[in-house]
């Protein structure tokens, strides 16, 4: 597939750039840098609309809290229009059942609340309840070739780990999916990891696609990177809710003791921070760290000699400390799930209304109004 007609740019303006008939990501608009995002953000949070999410697939942990949805409730903070996605379609990707998925979904709403996400500012809502924003995926698909679907690392990834025999349609397409979740509310900024560029970079290619095929309707979504560095799971491996070895933000104090009990360190007594040579033990740090707002070198030179018990101890009550008032926050909304339940009607209700305006200035722009 070729994309020959010229581009409008981000900004709407004729004539700036121009697609040179390639299918593959000729960026026309180059993304603005987080650093940049980060002072607009500040400067001028109104003219910014932030669309993330996360699929139901279990609790979350304390990589996603420091890695993202901290941040989050930063920028609704901040005075930015934001917007969470329950991506429950989104699980269907590598498994065939999404299992427990009602649960999951309370449960991951559960979270959002209990971190601060407050939805009389935050739009929460479900991928499978916004009808308008699904029927985007048809134009969408038709913006992007087969080849380029195959090429994104992210999905070869996931195809590589995945638990089923065959790779279904779905997670080879989910990052035009991704790109509806974005575009239909017209999200000019998505933080994100590292892994999820690839799929920014789709998102980005069918607004353009689109503006220039049909008209401007898309602003073209910008990263903004997560500064948080990765913490590792209490195996030495990348802290994950499929390989058990997360501590989640609902365990309680004593299920955290005991699981920071059997994080795996090393055999040297004098504990640093030196995630290079000894990541798990500079992971528990850095943990300590991120809950008591320290520098990790500083955390570390304190416990000193003291080996891993005495790092442990320290870890195990930053973050049961750190904690304590977001897991009391989420007992009280848990003990309500007809609550719980009215942030994602309402949170709905709100999607389904911008969903369906931009269903329609698609329509429009496509000829399809009769
Ligand atoms: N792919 C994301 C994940 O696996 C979840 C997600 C779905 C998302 N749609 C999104 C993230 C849109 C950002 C923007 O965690």
């Amino acid at each position: 597939m070729s994309t020959s007609t010229p581009s409008t740019g981000a900004t709407g303006t004729t004539g700036e750039t121009t697609i040179t008939g390639q299918a593959g990501p000729a960026t026309t608009t180059s993304p603005t840098s987080t650093a940049e995002l980060e002072d607009r953000l500040r400067r001028e949070p109104g003219s910014f609309r932030v669309l993330t999410g996360d699929r139901p697939t279990g609790a979350l942990h304390l990589g996603h809290y420091f890695g993202t949805l901290r941040n989050r409730v930063r920028l609704q903070d901040l005075g930015v229009d934001t917007y969470i996605l329950v991506a429950d379609y989104q699980v269907l990707t590598d498994r065939d059942i999404a299992d427990h998925l009602a649960e999951h979904v309370e449960d991951l709403v559960l979270d959002y609340l209990a971190c601060g996400i407050d939805p009389e500012r935050s739009t929460v809502f479900a991928h499978s309840a916004v009808p308008a924003l699904n029927q985007l995926m048809l134009p969408f698909l038709s913006l992007v070739s087969f080849s380029e679907l195959g090429r994104n690392p992210t999905v070869k990834d996931e195809i590589a780990h995945s638990r089923q025999s065959a790779v279904s349609g779905l997670m080879f397409t989910y990052p035009v999916h991704q790109a509806c979740d974005i575009l239909f509310c017209k999200a000019n900024v998505v933080p994100v990891g590292q892994d999820q560029l690839p799929h920014l970079e789709v998102s980005r290619t069918v607004a353009r696609r689109f503006n220039s095929r049909y008209g401007q309707v898309f602003p073209e979504p910008d990263a903004l990177l997560s500064a948080a560095p990765l913490l590792l799971g209490t195996d030495g491996t990348k802290m994950s809710k499929s390989r058990g070895n997360a501590i989640s933000l609902s365990a309680t104090a004593d299920e955290t003791a005991r699981l920071i009990k059997g994080a795996k360190t090393d055999a040297t007594r004098q504990i640093t921070y030196d995630p290079e040579h000894r990541p798990e033990v500079s992971s528990l740090v850095l943990l300590a760290a991120l809950c008591q707002d320290r520098d990790p070198h500083e955390v570390a030179r304190e416990i000193g000699d003291g080996g891993g018990a005495a790092l442990k101890r320290t870890v195990t009550e930053a973050v049961n400390e750190h904690l304590a008032p977001l897991r009391a926050r989420r007992e009280e909304f848990a003990a309500d799930r007809s609550y719980v339940r009215k942030v994602l009607r309402t949170g709905n209700e709100r999607a389904n209304a911008v969903a369906e305006a931009t269903l329609d200035e698609v329509r429009a722009a496509m000829d399809m109004r009769y």
